[in-house]
């Protein structure tokens, strides 16, 4: 079976830490969400994936040597200046999936443990063109919205409604199985959404389905949803785990740590902290509810809270890095930085005095 997975867009919302890494290479407890995705393909017999990418992304994604997991691995390329969208970029897709059997399509932002074998059989029963996969939300106004005839037929679907059209509180979990009829539907070379423009068409015409599912599924689109995901994934991997000391260190658990980290001595790390290969962390640093990427360098004294640190980063002593903060790869932050809550440093700049106001460095 084919698997497409959509990952050219800009991931606007993740910056500035998707200035240097599409979305879909953010790692998730120190392993690229999309390894997570492979994994998950290989265990559902999916044995081809098509990435529908745009150049920058690709060449981050080959950059990365990802373990292939014995799947067949092709790209496709968005034209350089007009983005294709999540339709025209499937679209781009149908000379190598081909017209013989129905295939998966998959937002590349997705984390989740869905059955893709579950949703496959659903599409072959129903006989519908798109099946949808679908999961409960308390905010269904951030995604696509459907709603359920009793035999599972998608009367209506609306992608980011406002609260009044809000017809339930059933999601599009960006995760589909579409026949290549579907192709028929889709301008070639043109910028087309799958949300917006194909599905309205396929409900009306009663060939759009759903599956419902309750697995785990979250979409990594933004820093708060990030670490979310980050903090389920570390309470899944270690969940009868206790608080433990690590050499000098003082653990709370969960936390997950990569290979060749250094902790200095009276430091706390956790919990809900991971901290990615060759971090070198200082003495009396206190570190809590955070993600912290690979090569970076947090000196002593310093407390970082609910924020999220890129790659090769450098923190000086004595900085507070408070709740929402994003410290971009190869930034640095000098010391006795106070970083007030919700600060974003764009990669490799510096931020050497005290910012008081909200701001963003660029
Ligand atoms: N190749 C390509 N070209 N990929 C694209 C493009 C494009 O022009 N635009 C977006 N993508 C990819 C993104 O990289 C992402 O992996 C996926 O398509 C979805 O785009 P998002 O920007 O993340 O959309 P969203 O999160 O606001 O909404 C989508 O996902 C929700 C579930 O998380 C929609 O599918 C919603 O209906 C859905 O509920
Ligand atoms: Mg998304």
């Amino acid at each position: 079976m084919h698997a497409v997975i959509l990952a050219g867009g800009f991931a606007t919302r993740l910056r500035p830490l998707s200035c240097s890494r599409p979305k879909t290479l953010f790692p998730i407890v120190n392993k690229p969400l999309l390894q997570w995705i492979f994994e998950e393909f290989v265990d559902n017999d999916i044995k081809e994936v098509v990435l529908a990418v745009n150049a920058l992304t690709q060449f981050h994604i080959k950059q990365r040597k990802l373990p292939k997991c014995g799947l067949k691995i092709k790209y496709v390329i968005d034209p350089p200046k007009t983005p294709l969208g999540t339709a025209g970029s499937i679209k781009n897709a149908e000379k190598i999936v081909g017209h013989s059997e129905p295939f998966v399509v998959l937002n590349g932002d997705i984390f989740s443990n869905i059955n893709y074998k579950q949703l496959f059989d659903t599409h072959i029963k129903t006989g519908a063109l798109a099946t949808v996969a679908l999961c409960k939300c308390d905010d269904p106004c951030k995604y696509g919205v459907a709603e359920l005839e009793d035999d599972n037929c998608i009367k209506s679907f609306i992608e980011k409604p406002t609260k009044v059209q809000t017809p339930t509180n059933l999601i599009n979990a960006g995760v589909y199985v579409l026949s290549p009829k579907v192709f028929e539907y889709i301008p070639k070379g043109k910028q087309c959404s799958i949300e917006r423009e194909i599905f309205p068409v396929l409900a009306k015409e009663r060939k759009l389905f759903g599956h419902r599912f309750d697995g785990l599924w979250m979409d990594i689109g933004n820093p708060q949803e990030y670490l979310l995901t980050n903090k389920i994934i570390l309470d899944r991997l270690f969940l009868s785990n206790i608080p433990k000391t690590f050499k000098n260190a003082k653990v709370k658990m969960p936390i997950k740590v990569d290979k060749h980290v250094n902790i200095g001595k009276q430091t706390v790390i956790g919990p809900y902290t991971v901290l990615g290969r060759n971090v070198t962390i200082g003495s009396n640093v206190q570190i809590c509810n955070s993600v912290v990427f690979s090569d970076t360098k947090i000196g002593d004294n310093t407390i970082v809270n609910g924020a999220i640190i890129g790659e090769g980063a450098i923190i000086g002593k004595n900085v507070r890095v408070n709740n929402g903060c994003i410290v971009a790869d190869q930034a640095k932050i000098r010391d006795n930085i106070n970083l007030i809550e919700n600060f974003a440093v764009c990669p490799a700049k510096e931020v050497s005095e005290t910012i008081l106001k909200r701001n963003i460095i660029c």
